[in-house]
């Protein structure tokens, strides 16, 4: 049994799926930052202090806290499909006394979230494990202001990789175009904006 169960969290850590939190801990290593760091984030996500953020698959939060901090009037709502994930951000973010951060576990399906409420949402290494990512897409086109962008990184190693190709396929067919990218040896960053809107994008 112990054996299966190892064999399972192993797999889907090498493999494709959702990312087994019992390795949560591996995402919060420092060489990560030479994939993309939270301080490249932060710049990416072009952030106001007063933004409403909505942050999909946070994972134990690695990008979360200096996206938090970043926020000093503003609020980050994490959102993700594991709790285990969840109560591990939420460990990390009161132990530094971040109290701007609001907590829900998704369903893999709509979002519990009004319309038009996000100034940004933003998404490292998750979409290609979500199964459901067209529904996801919409919602995103939902819950994201008119002026606000979606915020989509993609970095090396991941077996979940999505390429540029299919995620512009994907968000186009939801409405939205590419207002930014960014691309590394390392990964890809690409800032999404609803068709026909501005968008405060930094471009
Ligand atoms: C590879 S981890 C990345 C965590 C974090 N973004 C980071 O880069 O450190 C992927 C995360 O997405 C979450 N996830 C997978 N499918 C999801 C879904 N349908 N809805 C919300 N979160 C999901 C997983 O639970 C996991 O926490």
């Amino acid at each position: 049994m112990l054996n299966d169960d190892l064999k399972s969290i192993s797999k889907r850590f090498t493999g494709k799926g959702v990312f087994p939190y019992q390795m949560a801990f591996t995402l919060l290593l420092p060489f990560r930052n030479l994939f993309l760091s939270p301080k490249t984030l932060i710049e990416r996500l072009d952030l106001n202090r007063n933004h409403t953020v909505l942050e999909i698959g946070p994972g134990p939060g690695y990008f979360s806290l200096a996206v938090a901090k970043a926020l000093s009037q503003g609020v980050l709502y994490l959102f993700d499909i594991q709790q285990e994930m969840l109560n591990y951000a939420r460990q990390r973010l009161e132990r530094r006394s971040q109290s701007n951060v609001q907590y829900y576990q998704a369903s893999g399906a709509n979002f519990p979230f009004e319309d038009n409420v996000f100034d940004r949402i933003f998404l490292v290494t998750v979409l290609g494990e979500v199964e459901n990512r067209e529904t996801y897409i919409r919602e995103m086109a939902r819950t994201l202001k008119n002026d606000g962008f979606v915020s989509v990184s993609e970095l090396k190693g991941d077996p979940d990789r999505l390429t540029e190709n299919e995620l512009t396929a994907l968000f186009q067919a939801a409405g939205f175009e590419c207002c930014r990218k960014y691309e590394t040896f390392w990964g890809l960053t690409i800032n999404y904006k609803k068709k026909g809107y501005g968008g405060t994008d930094g471009a």
